[in-house]
């Protein structure tokens, strides 16, 4: 079966060709970060817009690209929700009209679902069962994943994703966004124990997650240190930086290993933008070895939004004989 995968939930415009006998045929990604730079954050209406512009273009380019025609295409499937309901319109609308122009499937997938599974188009995928901690811009959980479609969640943040919190704490620092990799840059520089930034929920048991409050001590020690300028001196703001990412992954770490020996699993898949995070990578594989668990994940580009992971997603899912009728519906607000 061979699947066209359209992600356009947020600011990336993805697109993807997977076929399940070959792999992945071909990728490509339009990112609009430099468009919602100046704003500091995504702005939704300028997202969907330029998915607009992008999104056909893109997906001449990845056709050529995978050597495929239309007619060879069986399915289509595109990010349904969750993200932002402009953009998630643009992709459900191209892909479903071209789904019925073609005289092929079409399928609407969930974003997280194609986060969960993207570690398994590496070439030493993952077995199930495992715990994959899933860690966007707009989730940190915790599931419990027994095959395509049987997930269970064990614990999800009460507040802020991770992600989201690494994106605060950049503007709190004056960095450019998405925070994340910006923080994780800047606190290469940073002295390790200067500060020691709280480490939420790992005192009691549970497997839940709270980023709100590393936030405020975060706001708190960067005005605490500030010069007239505003900000701390740049000293400061790495070491600030480098307590803040100690902390997120130190918490993260925490609650994966409680997850796996919980339900008794020895394999732990990361997914989802902050996965990319090469401390959180490091800590896991360091402290997991102690347990005898190996952790999984996706190539960098396939951590943050994409196609392929769509692509991916929605083949398993054709496979098991799933579609959808031609009424378009995609939800912003969407459990795994
Ligand atoms: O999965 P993703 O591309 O989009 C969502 O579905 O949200 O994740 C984006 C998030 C942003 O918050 C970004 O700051 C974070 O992932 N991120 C990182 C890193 N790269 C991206 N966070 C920490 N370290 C990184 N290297
Ligand atoms: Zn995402």
């Amino acid at each position: 079966m061979r699947v066209l995968g359209i992600e356009t939930s947020c600011d990336e415009t993805g697109v993807a060709v997977y076929d399940s006998q070959q792999g992945l045929l071909a990728h490509s990604l339009y990112s609009q970060v430099e468009l919602h730079s100046e704003y500091g954050g995504v702005v939704p209406e300028l997202a969907s817009r330029d998915h607009v512009r992008k999104l056909l273009p893109l997906i001449d380019e990845v056709m050529a690209a995978a050597g495929t025609q239309s007619q060879d295409i069986d399915g289509i499937a595109y990010t349904s929700g969750p993200g932002l309901i402009g953009a998630l319109m643009v992709g459900a609308c191209a892909g479903r009209s071209l789904a019925y122009a073609w005289g092929c499937k079409a399928l609407g997938v969930h974003h997280m679902e194609g986060h969960l599974l993207a570690p398994m188009l590496e070439a030493n995928p993952p077995a199930f069962p495992f715990v994959a901690l899933l860690v966007s811009g707009g989730h940190t959980q915790l599931v419990r994943v027994d095959g395509i479609g049987r997930y269970r969640m064990l614990g999800e943040s009460l507040d802020d994703a991770a992600g989201e919190a690494f994106d605060k704490a950049a503007k709190m620092l004056d960095l450019d966004y998405p925070g994340g990799p910006q923080i994780a840059k800047l606190a290469e520089q940073g002295e390790p124990g200067r500060f020691r930034f709280p480490r939420p929920m790992t005192d009691r048991p549970g497997l839940d997650f709270s980023f709100s409050g590393l936030k405020t001590f975060t706001l708190n020690t960067v005005a605490e240190h500030k010069l007239e300028s505003g900000l701390p001196d740049d000293q400061c703001c790495a070491d600030i930086a480098y307590a803040f990412e100690d902390a997120v992954v130190a918490t993260l770490v925490i609650k994966c290993r409680r997850a796996l020996e919980q339900e008794g699993l020895k394999t732990l898949v990361i997914a989802g933008g902050v996965s990319a995070n090469k401390r959180l990578r490091a800590e896991l594989e360091s402290k997991l070895a102690k347990i005898d668990a190996g952790v999984y994940y996706a190539r960098h580009e396939f951590c943050t939004d994409n196609g392929a992971m769509i692509a991916y997603a929605g083949c398993q899912r054709l496979l098991a004989g799933q579609e959808q009728e031609l009424a378009l519906k995609v939800q912003p607000r969407w459990d795994l």
